[in-house]
Formats: structure tokens, C-alpha cells, sequence
């Protein structure tokens, strides 16, 4: 079946009480025992499962491709349960322009567990060999990533870390592609990560994330327990929420990257931007790459002003449409300057801007961006 089709069909069943065509949500935190103490329907506590739970995430397991999904209450409880999973000395390769939470996840929360972190330039994948290492267990990838757009060659990571032994999980965050765009399991990752705040809830008034994994392996499994004995679940609503935006998912994917493509050839195109980071653009260094294993190239572009940090911040303030505020996949424009939220040890260049694109006409997007430009 295609992808449009499983968005919305993926998960969906009849309510057997009423005969719901939309599914009730289901608030019940206790389910009733049979009289011989078991629990027939399958479900008996809403911490361990609840029925839009599992609605959402056998329509994730399903649009990923995946055997399994597994949903939690943010795309960042999703990374603090697969860190967690791991034991003290063992090796992660991460991305050196990691959305910056997971770094926080690995250096603040996990301080403490002994972990060693290599972070590479991962569009190297000389350097990503050279960085494997005997006690390397997880190798996590985000392409297009957070903010540069930097794209990471899925299928060569995945044999790579393949080829360095049986030990090594590879997962990959796809937010910003969704599953509408890239399929990493299909390119022999593991497991693919999601903040299902941004596309696949596609609102702006949902937090969640996903976890699907394409085999049976053991940082799956811990990450089940520590979101079943540590409680990260998202509430029957967020799922339900979640689970409606995902209907449309194909079709707003699909419009988020014809807008993104249009602004990136427009700002490209303009005096007082530096540089457009876009991989739909044949002047992406890995345009080539992405073209392979993406259908189309995303509604996050990002863009360096001529100017200093100053000249971005005004830029910035002067979008009347672009709301200014993080996050992304919604159906406002958006746009942020990284480095301020960030903080002072960001990598992000200080007269970048990154901006979500989204469901508004681009010749309004345009003319938005033209005049904050001009000044
Ligand atoms: C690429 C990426 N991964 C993960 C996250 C974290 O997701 P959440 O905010 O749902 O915890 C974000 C949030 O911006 C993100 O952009």
C-alpha cells in the first residue's frame, strides 16, 4: 500500500462498542481483569498501554516500514531512554552538529554513566570509520540535520557500522524528513527516531515522540522498560492528536517541500543573503545524496545573512508572516535564529537563520522574507 494510504488507514479501527468511525479516547488509566485474574482485551494500566497508544504507534511501525514503535511523550524522553539503555564505557558516535538536546541528553543528564561521545562530521564517512571503535555501541545519525541541513549518507553508515560487528545499534532521527520523505530503515538502519511534535503531529499544539525499530534488538527493549517503569508516555489525547495529524502527513509533507524549494531559490537568488543550506539545491554539497534517498528535500531550509548576528536578529524581527519561535513541521512559517537558543557553545554561525516553512502561499512567503531582507 502507499504511504498516503497508510496515513490514514495504518492504526484505524472501527470502535467495537459504537461503531466510531474516529476513535474515542481512551482516559481509562485501570482496564478490568476477567474473572480468572487475566486481562483478555490486552490492556491493564494506561502507564504499560492504552489503546491510542498502540493505535499510533502500529500506524508509525506502519508508515516507517518498521516491526515495532514505540511512543513517547517528546522526541527528547525518546533519546534519554536509548542513552539509558547503554552501560557505562560504551562508545557513541554522534553527529558534530547533533540537534543540540541530544547533546545536552548525553554531557548533562548522562554525565555521570561513564559514557565516551565522538562527535564527527558525519558527511565524512573516512573520518565516521576512523571513529568507530571496539566499545562503540550506538551510532546515531539526523540527516537533513538541525540547523545546517548537513546530509548524511544513510546506507553507507548502516554498512559501515554492519561491518564493525554485531554490537552496534545505528538509529537515525529523521523529524525533519519524516517517513513521507526517507525511509531509513530501508537503508539498513535500525531504528528511526522521532519528535512527532513537528511533522507528524503538524499542528503546533502537540509534544511526542517515536521510537521504530526494523528488528529485535536490546536498546529497543530497554528503552520499552524504561518508558514502562519510567513513565515517559504520552497522554490517550496526545496520541489521538498525533494519530489525526498524521492523516494528512503525505500531503503537507509534500506542500512543506514545494514552499521550502521555491524560498530556497529565491533566497539563493538574493543580494544580502551569504549562503542558503538547502539540500534541494543542486549547490547542496550532498544535493546528489539526498536526491537518493529522499523523494523530495523537506520544508527546513536555513540561511546566513551578509551581516553579523545583529544584522540576522533584525532580519528576523522585521517577518510580519515568519512568526519568530523554535520548533517546526507546523502550518506557520517559522523562523529562529539557532544560535541564541542555543547558547554560547553553539557551532551554528551567528548571522544564521533557520526557518520552518510552511502552508502559507510562497509568493506571500517571499514577499515576507523580500522586505525583512531589504530593510
Ligand atoms: C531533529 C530533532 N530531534 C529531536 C527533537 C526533540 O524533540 P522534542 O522537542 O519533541 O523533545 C527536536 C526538537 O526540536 C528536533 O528538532
Amino acid at each position: 500500500m502507499k504511504i498516503e494510504t497508510r496515513a490514514v488507514h495504518a492504526g484505524r479501527h472501527i470502535d467495537p462498542a459504537t461503531g466510531a468511525v474516529t476513535p474515542p479516547i481512551h482516559l481509562s488509566t485501570t482496564f478490568e481483569r476477567a474473572a480468572d485474574g487475566e486481562y483478555p482485551r490486552g490492556y491493564s494500566y494506561s502507564r504499560e498501554d492504552n489503546p491510542n497508544r498502540r493505535a499510533l504507534e502500529e500506524c508509525l511501525a506502519a508508515l516507517e516500514g518498521g516491526r515495532q514503535a514505540l511512543c513517547f511523550s517528546s522526541g527528547l524522553a525518546v533519546a534519554n531512554a536509548l542513552v539509558q539503555g547503554l552501560e557505562p564505557g560504551d562508545h557513541i558516535v554522534a553527529p558534530d552538529d547533533v540537534y543540540w538536546g541530544l547533546r545536552k541528553v548525553i554531557g548533562e543528564v548522562f554525565g555521570k554513566w561513564g559514557l565516551e561521545t565522538s562527535y564527527v562530521d558525519l558527511t565524512d564517512i573516512d573520518s565516521f570509520h576512523a571513529a568507530l571503535r571496539p566499545a562503540t555501541r550506538l551510532v546515531w545519525v539526523e540527516t537533513p540535520s538541525n540547523p545546517l541541513m548537513k546530509i548524511t549518507d544513510l546506507p553507507a553508515i548502516a554498512a559501515l557500522s554492519r561491518g564493525a560487528g554485531p554490537n552496534i545499534v545505528t538509529v537515525c532521527d529523521g523529524t525533519f524528513a519524516t517517513p513521507v520523505l526517507q525511509r531509513p530503515l530501508d537503508c539498513g538502519i535500525d531504528m528511526v527516531v522521532h519528535s512527532t511534535t513537528k511533522y507528524l503531529g503538524g499542528h503546533s499544539d502537540v509534544v511526542g515522540g517515536a521510537l521504530i525499530t526494523r528488528n529485535d534488538n536490546y536498546l529497543f527493549e530497554r528503552a520499552r522498560k524504561s518508558q514502562r517503569y519510567g513513565g515517559s508516555v504520552p497522554s490517550p489525547f496526545d496520541c489521538w492528536l498525533t494519530r489525526r495529524g498524521i492523516d494528512t502527513l503525505p500531503w503537507r509533507v509534500r506542500a512543506h517541500s514545494d514552499n521550502a524549494m521555491r524560498v530556497a531559490q529565491f533566497l539563493e537568488a538574493h543580494q544580502a543573503v551569504e549562503a542558503v543550506h538547502y539540500p534541494g539545491l543542486p549547490s547542496h554539497p550532498a544535493h546528489k545524496t539526498a536526491a537518493r534517498q529522499m523523494s523530495a528535500f523537506g520544508g527546513m531550509l536555513s540561511f546566513q545573512v551578509r551581516g553579523t548576528r545583529d544584522t540576522a536578529m533584525k532580519v528576523a524581527a522585521r517577518c510580519q508572516l515568519f512568526l519568530r519561535a523554535t520548533s517546526l513541521g507546523g502550518a506557520h512559517s517559522l523562523i529562529e535564529h539557532r544560535a541564541s537558543i542555543e547558547g554560547p557553545n553553539t557551532r551554528t554561525p551567528q548571522n544564521l537563520l533557520r526557518c520552518s516553512i510552511g502552508l502559507e502561499h510562497t509568493d506571500d512567503l517571499i514577499a515576507d522574507l523580500d522586505q525583512a531582507l531589504v530593510g
